[in-house]
């Protein structure tokens, strides 16, 4: 059983260290509430499709994308998260995307999702408009 163990454990730190890509990080923290296509549950799950790319018009709505609880504690590292948020802006948002939009980078992931909102619907009023318009 030991030597099985030991065999096992060879195998595993032989193998390739290969990242999981942002679909399956998506697929893993995401999906279960915004569903495999992105469209969310309404009327409480918001859908990640279009409207995303229109906010980003708007300064205060960068951070937002990624301090919204669900994207900030995902169990992910924040290049991953990175990843993820980028993913579905391309996935998603490309056709309502400001011309000037500029992929998220890791260290602004990084500042933003360590201040999680405690109330993002009346945060997203302030300076978007109410999740039902
Ligand atoms: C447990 C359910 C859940 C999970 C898991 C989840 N979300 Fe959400 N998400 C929500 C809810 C509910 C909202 C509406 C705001 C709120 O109440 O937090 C939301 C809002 C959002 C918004 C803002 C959309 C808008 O129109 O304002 C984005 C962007 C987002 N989530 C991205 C993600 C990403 C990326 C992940 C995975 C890393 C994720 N969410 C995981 C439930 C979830």
């Amino acid at each position: 059983m030991a030597r099985l163990t030991a065999l096992l454990l060879a195998l595993l730190f032989a193998l390739p260290v290969q990242a999981a890509s942002p679909r399956t990080h998506y697929l893993l923290y995401c999906s279960g509430c915004h569903l495999v296509s992105g469209e969310g549950k309404h009327p409480n799950v918001p859908t990640l499709h279009s409207e995303l790319g229109r906010m980003l018009s708007v300064p205060e709505m960068r951070s937002y994308l990624v301090q919204i609880p669900g994207a900030a504690q995902a169990p992910i590292n924040d290049e991953e998260l990175t990843a993820v948020i980028n993913w579905v802006l391309l996935q998603w948002n490309s056709d309502t995307l400001p011309a000037d939009f500029r992929p998220y980078k890791a260290d602004e992931v990084s500042e933003a999702r360590s201040h999680i909102l405690a109330d993002p619907l009346r945060y997203r009023s302030t300076y978007w408009k109410a999740l039902d318009q």
